[in-house]
């Protein structure tokens, strides 16, 4: 989802900045790095150029990074260069792709998968009912589980996607009815739950490029209201003991879906972005485990609550109403912000949040490769606007064919510092931990246990001075060399009181964004320190850079870096989600979003494909042998004030709504994609 400020539906609040901690910005170690002279002389990306060729940080220099046993040669089956001649910016209401390659349309929002099948019907005419058997509206994070063995993993296969949020003008005839400030129709509010969450489908290729729905048993719509259960140490504790769940097991929903992971035994992994604002308080002064995510005290964003006599959709009011919590839903939004775990292969199983690794607007998750015997490690960032980058080890070890979820109930949360020589270290957010303990008594925080610490995960990461990010969005982890590549989308606050702009840092306002990488301490990701450098800086063909020391071109440039994926061959697809302004000639001259691919040992970058209209391009994956690639399509023709003429009507074009949907991208010799 875009950043609020390039939006067009005040409602949305997403991405609430509520930071208020004096901890250091990025921008300010990026200004360490960076002395003034070159800055004024020729603007950060210009100066960035000398950073890792300066003393002190020559091991960083570029390119070089990845780690000593990828050295001296190429990773993957990667060639010097990628595969592919680039296309053009493009401001059409269509997909492009390179000469060669074929994009088809599959899997729109209203694709009927489950139940009754009901068949989707233009106008927002299907019903709620209908909405909880069809495919949920804008697609995000994307994985695909292949069926069977050898070549049959490659044609067939189960598809999980998240859902992250509603349009609510496409999704009814007439948008939300709204009387008296309150939802007067219990449908309408039905089928908004059910457009959001997950879609499980079994899918199979009919042709070259050509998929097609099963009607398989695993197909399953988890949305905003399935129950879930509450695993880890927040489990059972006061802070999410609610009257659905007195003994805080359970909960309901999956809210704001963006990105995705998956384990290395075979389950999906959905994260919870921007939940805050679908929840409201209006008791008077915020809790610290609501204000600190930014939950609102006046209208909740789609008024689910106003319909007050189902249980289901009240509790999104959590104002103190009963004696006890376990009278109210006061504790609902803890039971938001997570990140939770979907056993595909088990259309019966109860989705479980793994509170372990923390309460915050997830974006994604993402593991470093699995070695037998040792702990496993995921990083997830919290996209928003100064909030952090964190990494999550297991206490347990790695076995193969042995270890499942509950391995993710036990172990270590840490958050990112970023030094300005490029070095960094993980603080532990963990109160058996005696730093932590002493860094929360110095800061005047008291948690009461590990409950109170995780559902409080942005407080205790203030309190041991963790740095803030220009909105983390998705990492990657290379397969072979455990470099870790995040998006750092971009950050339009910066700017204000507590997050300074000077001539050192003449980025700090931009939409541009860059990709940041790391290598942890003896390439063992469990490491508590890391050396860190900046992959790219994205911007305009004037003010941008490459890990070559020059500046992004024609056939490249692109601006908000969001959806990270690195494939099978060892190809880094970058993609992007730019506001309106960055997308037309007059201010930023990037066109429609696009998706790019990259060689992370030479940093070569070259545009393979752009999306239709007012759509952002987000989730990425491929069959294993990488010859079909799924993406996702959100939001096409998403418009507003910014370029009210943006209307589209893809993919099913005449006068139809435009519809989130997946993209098949194939090679029409049949060869593997992108290389
Ligand atoms: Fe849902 Fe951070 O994009
Ligand atoms: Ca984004
Ligand atoms: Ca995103």
């Amino acid at each position: 989802m875009k950043d609020k400020t390039q939006l067009l539906h005040a409602t949305d609040g997403d991405e609430i900045p509520s930071n208020t901690s004096g901890n250091p910005t990025f921008a300010s170690i990026l200004e360490k790095r960076v002395s003034r002279r070159d800055v004024m002389r020729g603007g950060i990306a210009a100066a960035m150029a000398g950073v890792f060729a300066s003393a002190g940080a020559g091991a960083l220099a570029a390119p070089g990074f990845l780690p000593p046993r990828a050295q001296g040669r190429p990773p993957f089956g990667l060639k010097g260069e990628l595969g592919f001649t680039p296309v053009p910016v493009s401001i059409a209401d269509t997909t492009v792709v390179p000469a060669g390659y074929t994009a088809r349309p599959f899997l729109p929002w209203g694709t009927p998968i489950c139940g009754d099948y009901p068949s989707y019907v233009d106008g927002g005419l299907n019903t709620g009912a209908d909405q909880e058997c069809q495919i949920g509206m804008n697609h995000d994070g994307i994985h695909f589980f292949p069926l069977g063995s050898g070549d049959e993993a490659n044609l067939h296969g189960l598809i999980c996607m998240n859902h992250e949020y509603i349009d609510q003008p496409k999704l009814h005839p007439n948008g939300a009815t709204i009387v008296g400030g309150a939802r007067v129709i219990e449908d309408e509010v039905r089928k908004e739950v059910a457009a959001h969450g997950v879609s499980v489908v079994q899918v199979r290729e009919v042709a070259h490029g050509e998929w097609e729905v099963v009607k398989g048993e695993y197909n399953r719509r988890i949305t905003a209201g399935t129950p879930m259960e509450i695993s880890g140490p927040v489990r059972g504790s006061d802070l999410v003991k609610t009257r659905y769940s007195p003994d805080g097991t359970m909960t309901r929903g999956t809210l704001n879906n963006c990105a995705h992971g998956f384990t290395p035994w075979g389950t999906y992994l959905t994260c919870e972005e921007n939940w805050a604002g679908y929840f409201a308080y209006r008791s008077g002064e915020r809790p610290r485990e609501l204000a600190r995510y930014g939950v609102p005290t006046g209208n909740t964003r789609y008024r689910w609550d106003t319909v007050t006599h189902i249980d289901a959709y009240a509790r999104f009011d959590a104002s103190v109403k009963g004696l006890s919590a376990t009278e109210d839903y006061r504790n609902e939004p803890n039971g938001q912000g997570w990140i939770v775990e979907i056993d595909p292969f088990d259309p019966e199983s109860t989705p479980v949040k793994r509170t372990a690794l923390g309460r915050f607007a997830h974006e994604g998750v993402v593991f470093a490769p699995a070695q037998n015997g040792q702990p496993l490690t995921f990083y997830s960032g919290d996209d928003a606007r100064n909030e952090y980058i964190y990494k999550f080890v297991t206490e347990g070890r790695y076995q193969p064919s042995r270890t499942r979820g509950d391995i993710l109930d036990r172990g270590t949360l840490f958050v990112a510092v970023f030094h300005d020589d490029g070095t960094g270290e993980w603080r532990a957010l963990d109160i058996r931990d005696k730093a932590f303990r002493d860094a929360a008594a110095a800061a005047g925080v008291d948690f009461r246990d590990q409950a109170d610490v995780l559902v409080n995960t942005r407080l205790a990461a203030d309190v041991v001075g963790a740095t803030k990010m220009d909105r983390p969005e998705w990492g990657a982890v290379h397969p072979q060399t455990n470099e870790v590549y995040f998006a750092l989308t971009n950050n339009s606050t910066r700017g204000g009181a507590s997050n300074p702009v000077d001539a050192a840092n003449p980025r700090a306002n931009s939409d541009f964004g860059h990709i940041i990488r790391w290598r942890e301490q003896g390439n063992r990701p469990w490491a508590l320190r890391f050396e860190w450098d900046i992959f790219v800086l994205g911007g305009p063909t004037d003010d941008s850079r490459k890990l070559d020391g020059e500046p992004l071109d024609e056939t490249n440039m692109f601006a908000s870096p969001d959806g990270l994926w690195i494939d099978h061959n060892g190809v880094l697809w970058i993609q992007t989600d730019m506001g309106g302004s960055q997308q037309r000639a007059e201010q930023g001259r990037f066109g429609n979003n696009q998706m790019l691919a990259a060689n992370p040992y030479t940093g070569e970058i070259r545009r393979f494909f752009v999306g239709p209209l007012g759509q952002e391009v987000t989730g990425c994956i491929s069959t294993p042998d990488n010859r079909t690639l799924f993406i996702n399509i959100q939001h096409p023709g998403e418009s507003g004030e910014i370029f009210p003429q943006v209307a589209s009507n893809w993919p099913d074009g005449g006068n139809a709504r435009a519809r989130s949907a997946t993209v098949i991208i194939t090679r029409d010799d049949g060869g593997v994609v992108g290389t």
